[in-house]
């Protein structure tokens, strides 16, 4: 229908619902309401241009969809992934898999290296054109937000080239896209690693906050990589600017990162296998989300897990997110990492999606417009073809998508479910 003034009104019901998940409530969730997400079932949700409406009894819209048999929830949130990047890296997968190590290709300038090397000589059209495939996989996925990152650029002017395409990359998908600088990944090879940090503390991120290019700066703190000294320092540099810091924590060692992303407020912690049970304890009780990333711990085959229940007992705030990157996680799918995160790192299925929902907006600076539904939010929706959605969890191989509605368009029908939607 179209409006006297010129502009476009649509509605949308989604209609009979076998469960629904709306995530009511405010903020991120932590232990006790974690575990106590409820289920409705057979109501409706109520989609106005782009919001939701209401939820519960909605009537006729202008586009109806049955979602008989379906479990619906909100748009997973993916808190933490590498795009925009260009170019796999299956060989070193494959070295890895005849006993090479992650660090061992690194130190050999494989690795994050060689994606830089990989970004620098395609064309920004060649990059765009292969993030933007990876971006429409997620949202047939249901992923309908996302974070993209630098830190394949090694130098401050390759840094801000990756953002700007981060930025074209946000301003040609559907979904809600933040970004982060990941200023401190590895170490230039003709830097050491306090001049890069200095660098990238006086240089970089001035100009990415000048550009309004991110909302965070992240860090990679591994004995390969960088140091607490260090996340200190950009810690300082991204203050004035606004900008939250995050950590790439505690991956390959304990490198004591979760208990100071916590003790010095950081956004988020992520990774933390070897992230030790007194750490743990640091950030349940702080406001640092604990970012979850089990599509890493499986492409590495880590034995050492995150100390993902007793972050949950404890309370913290945990959230799920890809790692899609060419190295150690080549996975873009949420719904297989909720099942991997249930798997591998003793999740519930609840726990799972509310981690990958409204935990994981809230890592993203989303909370208050993402990750529920509820009425005002952004209408981001998932209906999968699972009559409960511990189903998800259960058949990882299964792909449960059967629509995707992102801010209030249905972006993706599956092959086979045409005949649920109805104008
Ligand atoms: O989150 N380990 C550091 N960063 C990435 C991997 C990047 C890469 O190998 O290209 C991670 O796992
Ligand atoms: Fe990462």
């Amino acid at each position: 229908m179209t409006a006297a003034t010129g502009e476009v009104m649509t509605s949308l019901v989604i209609h009979n619902a076998e469960q629904i998940i709306t995530l009511e409530g405010s903020g991120p969730l932590r232990g006790e309401s974690l575990r106590s997400v409820t289920t409705d079932a057979r109501v409706s949700v109520g989609i106005q241009d782009g919001s939701i409406e209401s939820v519960g009894r909605a009537s006729g819209g202008d586009t109806e969809l049955d979602a008989s048999g379906c479990t619906v929830v909100p748009g997973f949130v993916d808190c933490h992934t590498h795009l925009p990047f260009f170019g796999w890296r299956a060989d070193e997968d494959a070295a890895r898999l005849s006993g090479i190590r992650y660090e061992t290709l690194h130190r050999e300038e494989g690795g994050i290296f060689r994606s830089a090397r990989l970004l620098a000589e395609a064309t920004d059209a060649d990059a765009l054109d292969f993030s933007l495939g990876l971006a429409g996989g997620m949202l047939r996925s249901g992923t309908t937000s996302f974070e993209t990152k630098s830190g394949y650029g090694l130098s401050v002017e390759a840094e801000l080239r990756q953002l700007r395409l981060a930025r074209r990359l946000a301003d040609a998908v559907p979904q809600t896209v933040v970004s982060t600088c990941l200023a401190a990944h590895a170490v230039p090879k003709d830097r050491s690693p306090g001049q890069w940090v200095g660098e990238a503390a006086t240089e970089l991120l001035p100009a990415a906050a000048a550009e309004s290019l991110v909302r965070s700066v992240d860090i990679y703190v591994e004995s390969i990589a960088f140091a607490l000294e260090h996340a200190a320092r950009l810690h300082e540099a991204a203050k004035p600017l606004g900008l939250g810091m995050r950590m790439h924590a505690d991956q390959l060692e304990d490198g004591q990162g979760g208990s100071f992303a916590a003790r010095w407020g950081f956004v988020s912690a992520d990774h933390l296998n070897h992230t030790s049970l007194p750490a743990a304890g640091d950030i349940a009780a702080s406001d640092t989300a604990a970012v979850l990333l089990p599509g890493a711990t499986f492409t590495l085959r880590q034995n050492k897990k995150p100390p993902a229940r007793h972050l949950i007992e404890e309370g913290a705030i945990i959230a799920l997110g890809s790692d899609l990157n060419p190295g150690t996680s080549p996975i873009a799918s949420m719904p297989f990492v909720m099942a991997l995160a249930c798997r591998i790192y003793g999740l519930r299925p609840l726990e799972a999606l509310a981690a990958s929902t409204v935990n994981s907006a809230h890592v993203c600076g989303l909370g208050d417009t993402v990750g529920r539904l509820a009425p005002g939010y952004r209408a981001d929706v998932v209906v999968l073809d699972a009559p409960a959605f511990e189903h998800v969890c259960y058949r990882p191989d299964h792909d449960p998508v059967v629509a995707v509605i992102c801010g209030g368009e249905v972006m993706y029908v599956a092959p086979g479910a045409e005949d649920r939607l109805r104008s």
